[in-house]
């Protein structure tokens, strides 16, 4: 079977540089394009994470500059505690060469590239919504071009697990909700991985050790860039190691069959004390009429087989490096 083509829609981010070295180290994945956009640091810094990751992991697929301020122009502080004032857990970075900056900018990129390559090309969209919600301004017919959309975002509750940023909202989506409600809005077909399943699979610090000592230099920049990221988790759960977040959602493109869903449409809370906070209409009941009526249906995970998932991430990464 012929690789799936995939766009990478991301903020590098630790855990967007982890889940990158998995994705281009699938057989099963074709990496088409990275497009970049603010969150786990500025749009300049994210979009110069995403040029040193291609470099370090010999990517040939180029990398397209996003959105700089989510749909309601109120950028947030960046979260250097979580990951790093440079976006990479503060290890130090070479000189990046930009001549691999493509001239599109993300939205149009996501949009030329979907419209050339019809029905083939899955976005894995692991930071905030923002590229996605613009290619849908920019270009209305062309969401049910692509083969489908995976989204690492918001929380549904399940597995005790509804929010990381507030009480009720995840990264993600808290970071643009206008973005992600247009998104879910709109006439393709998403799969959501949350923090119902991301937070189940940790990586351990044993499990990261394996990884630096059987992948090579790529093992080892995971491994430095993971230390504060580590740290960070441990300071405020108490956990060892770190979730796997993005990660999953390369591993729902892989092996669909590791994961439980549950469909229906999904609204995204726009303002107030929930402002982010993600919620599902399930297909299985009827209700009344109300803000998720005439919506498409989208999957949510709600269960993952968090052994399989790690078994699948390491073997992936060693057996390619
Ligand atoms: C998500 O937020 C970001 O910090 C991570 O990269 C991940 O995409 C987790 O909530
Ligand atoms: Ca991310």
């Amino acid at each position: 079977m012929s690789p799936t083509k995939v766009i990478f829609d991301t903020d590098p981010g630790i855990d967007d540089a982890m889940a990158l070295l998995f994705l281009k180290s699938s057989p099963a994945l074709e990496l088409l394009g990275i497009t970049t956009v603010l969150g786990n640091a500025s749009i300049d810094t994210t979009t110069r994470n995403a040029l040193f990751l291609r470099q370090h992991f010999d990517i040939v697929a180029p990398v397209a500059r996003g959105a700089a301020v989510p749909l309601n122009g109120v950028i947030d502080p960046v979260p250097d505690m979580v990951h790093g004032a440079n976006g990479l857990g503060d290890i130090p970075l070479p000189e990046i060469n930009h001549s691999a900056l493509h001239g599109l900018e993300a939205s149009r990129f996501i949009v030329e590239t979907v419209r050339a390559n019809p029905g083939e090309v899955t976005i894995i969209a692991v930071g905030r919504m923002t590229n996605l919600a613009l290619a849908l301004r920019l270009d209305p017919e062309f969401a049910p071009l692509a083969k489908s959309v995976v989204i690492m975002g918001g929380a549904f509750g399940f597995n005790g697990h509804s929010g990381n940023v507030t009480p009720v909202a995840e990264a993600n989506i808290h970071g643009d909700p206008l973005a992600a409600d247009e998104v879910f809005a709109g006439n393709w077909k998403v799969t959501v991985i949350g923090l119902d399943v991301t937070q189940e699979a940790l990586m351990s610090n044993a499990y990261l050790a394996q990884l630096r000592d059987g992948a090579g230099a790529d093992g080892q920049l995971i491994w430095d860039m993971t230390r504060l990221y580590a740290k960070f988790y441990h300071d405020i759960t108490g956990v060892d190691g770190v979730y796997g977040h993005d990660s999953l959602a390369v591993a729902y493109v892989i092996d669909p069959a590791l994961f439980t869903t549950r469909s229906g449409p999904i609204r995204v809370v726009t303002e107030g004390l929930a402002i982010g906070q993600t919620i599902q209409q399930p297909d299985s009941r009827q209700f009344r009429p109300g803000p998720w009526s005439d919506l498409p249906s989208h999957n949510i995970c709600i269960a993952c087989d968090t052994p399989a998932i790690l078994d699948l991430y390491m073997n992936t990464i060693v057996d390619a490096a």
